[in-house]
């Protein structure tokens, strides 16, 4: 189930100070200070703007950020955490899927489409939670109603008022015996609607959601679900009807508008591998079309309208954020006029065995945590020493520099194979605590590391 985030910490994250966001981001991803702080001026400004009388708003045009650097060192982690950390609707899509309008593919239309789809799920879970305990309450009487004996029809109801509190006495009993879970046992039937999508998908073209919305029309029945009676405990039953109840209570259509809304005023877009459809030049081959997709995304960029199933969204104010590596073409391959969309420009550093060592073991969920609190399961304890970290560090470093610099990626597969012996006796040890010092590390990676063939396969 997704989480339902209450709307006071949705309101207290937008209006993190640029320090804070740096600070928040700091929590997973090492260095990139450059990137880190573009991300959280362009947010914060946007804010800004927000709070400014409507014309001069409207001609406040978002700042947005292409970052450059090789591949592995936290261009896509940044936005991954920027999403969590920002309740703004945002969508991380990769330039290089896309194709010219009329080719196979997506058109990039599509993007706008999906982040207003997900920014309706976002205003429908808020607002499925603020409805949640009227929801609860309908739900509680529906189920009262389930369990209860029917009541006589009222014509037969005994003329005598001591018997007519009876049946309500019963149900407030019934209700707090519901209440401290002392009907958790019983089985109780109710319908329940199928809310599911259908199993199949139609995946050329690019109108995909115009035909899903179409078909639904045409088939009521199979979209939006038969009910059917089932059998099932108190407790399911109770949040079953309790979804239905909230469904209900939040009006869709308030949900469509406050999520265009919301993509029109915060929405963010990552284009990540936008240097793929680089280039110009060539006349034939892939070239064309690469340059067909930048000027598609031209509009997009500089704000146009697209037409969604939830209605007009003007692109104008969303805030765009591309990536990539750069390493065959230049920025300045981009056609000039996608060239100046994009102000704001950020390298991202390659990264160091000081910052590898920084990266296994400072972020939240470092790959030496991950390893330890997998391998506890099994109840194995595991102790990093401070010399076998710079030890893996330093090797990932060397075998970086020696075949290709894949960044970060490079101590997952270190670790993988550090780890391999460990992972795979881990259940039938006997000595469950389990030390890695730099003579395990040499151990287990040392000859791969010299030898350049071997650690282009194994590592
Ligand atoms: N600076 C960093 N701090 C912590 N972890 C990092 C850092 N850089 C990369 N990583 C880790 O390395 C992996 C790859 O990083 P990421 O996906 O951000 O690469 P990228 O820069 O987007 O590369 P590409 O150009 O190939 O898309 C991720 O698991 C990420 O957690
Ligand atoms: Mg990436």
């Amino acid at each position: 189930m997704a989480i339902l985030l209450p709307e006071s910490s949705a309101s207290s994250t937008a209006s993190m100070t640029p320090r804070e966001i740096v600070a928040a981001l700091d929590r997973h991803v090492v260095g990139q200070r450059a990137a880190k702080r573009a991300v959280a001026i362009a947010l914060r400004n946007r804010q800004r703007r927000q709070k400014l009388p409507a014309e001069l708003a409207d001609d406040v045009a978002p700042k947005n950020i292409l970052m450059i650097g090789p591949t592995g060192v936290g261009k896509t982690e940044i936005a991954r955490r920027l999403a969590k950390l920002t309740h703004s609707p945002f969508i991380k899509v990769e330039a290089s899927k896309f194709t010219e309008v009329g080719y196979v593919g997506r058109d990039v239309e599509s993007m706008v489409r999906d982040l207003v789809e997900l920014a309706v799920q976002l205003v429908r879970e808020e607002r499925t939670a603020d409805v949640r305990d009227k929801a609860r309450e309908a739900a509680e009487e529906r189920l009262l109603d389930l369990l209860l004996p029917p009541t006589p029809p009222a014509g037969f109801a005994p003329a005598a008022d001591t018997n007519a509190t009876e049946p309500s006495r019963t149900r407030e009993r019934l209700r707090e015996q519901l209440r401290d879970g002392r009907l958790d046992q019983r089985i109780v039937e109710i319908d329940t609607r199928e809310t599911s999508t259908p199993s199949f998908e139609i995946v050329s073209g690019s109108s995909v959601e115009e035909i899903g919305l179409n078909l639904r029309d045409m088939l009521p029945g199979m979209f939006q679900g038969k009910t059917r009676k089932r059998k099932v405990p108190v407790p399911e039953a109770l949040d079953a009807l309790t979804a239905e109840e909230a469904a209900k209570l939040v009006d869709a259509e308030g949900v469509s508008k406050a999520a265009v809304a919301r993509v029109e005023q915060s929405g963010i877009i990552f284009l990540d591998e936008i240097d793929k459809i680089a280039g110009r030049e060539g006349g034939h081959g892939p070239d064309i079309s690469r340059e067909g997709v930048q000027r598609d995304l031209l509009p997009i960029v500089e704000g146009t309208t697209v037409n969604t199933k939830h209605g007009m969204v003007k692109t104008d104010h969303v805030l765009f954020v591309a990536a990539g590596a750069f390493h065959v073409s230049k920025p300045s391959d981009l056609i000039p006029e996608l060239q100046g969309r994009f102000p704001i420009r950020v390298e991202l550093e390659a990264l160091g065995r000081d910052e590898f060592v920084r990266i296994l073991t400072e972020p939240r969920s470092s790959l030496i945590t991950q390893y330890t609190a997998l391998l506890a399961t099994e109840g194995v304890t595991l102790t990093f020493t401070g010399d076998a970290v710079t030890r893996i560090a330093e090797l990932a470093a060397i075998v970086n520099e020696r075949t290709e610099n894949i960044g970060a990626r490079r101590l997952h597969t270190m670790m993988e194979r550090l780890l391999d012996d460990v992972s795979f006796d881990a259940p039938d040890l006997d000595q469950k605590s389990i030390t890695i010092d730099a003579a395990y590390v040499d151990r287990m990676l040392a000859t791969i590391v010299k030898n350049d063939d071997l650690s282009r396969y194994v590592l």
